[in-house]
């Protein structure tokens, strides 16, 4: 099974918040990101891995893309993050990777103004 890294135990860039005001959230809150090109959270995670699938809500009309990198290098560019409806419908984004053992950085920065969705979680599956 996946191992849940909550994103209230991340980093997050200045100006962001863990904060707790939609509802649906798994744990104790989720981050909120700076609205901000290059705004981003980072987990530290365990490997192997193969997948990750970030928990998020994005209420706006238009995605929330990211570039993902581990440990320092990109991986994915521009990954959408896309509309969910509301801030209190939580949805998630699947991303397969190739983790070995020991531990990683794994980091989501946001590519536009609007910075990245508001994200509840990481799930990191062997
Ligand atoms: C609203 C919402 C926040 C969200 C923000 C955004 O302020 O309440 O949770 O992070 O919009 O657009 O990023």
């Amino acid at each position: 099974g996946a191992t849940r890294y909550e994103a209230e135990s991340a980093s997050v860039s200045t100006g962001g918040t863990i904060d707790t005001n939609h509802a649906g959230y798994s744990g104790t809150g989720f981050a909120n990101g700076a609205n901000a090109v290059g705004s981003y959270v980072e987990w530290q995670v365990s490997g192997p891995a193969s997948s990750l699938a970030f928990g998020y809500a994005n209420g706006t009309a238009a995605a929330r893309p990211v570039d993902i990198s581990v440990d320092g290098t990109v991986v994915a560019t521009g990954v959408p993050f896309p509309a969910t409806g509301a801030w209190t419908t939580w949805s998630t984004v699947t991303k397969s990777v190739s983790l070995a053992a020991g531990t990683h950085a794994i980091r989501l920065t946001a590519t536009t103004a609007d910075g990245p969705a508001n994200l509840d979680y990481l799930d990191v599956s062997p």
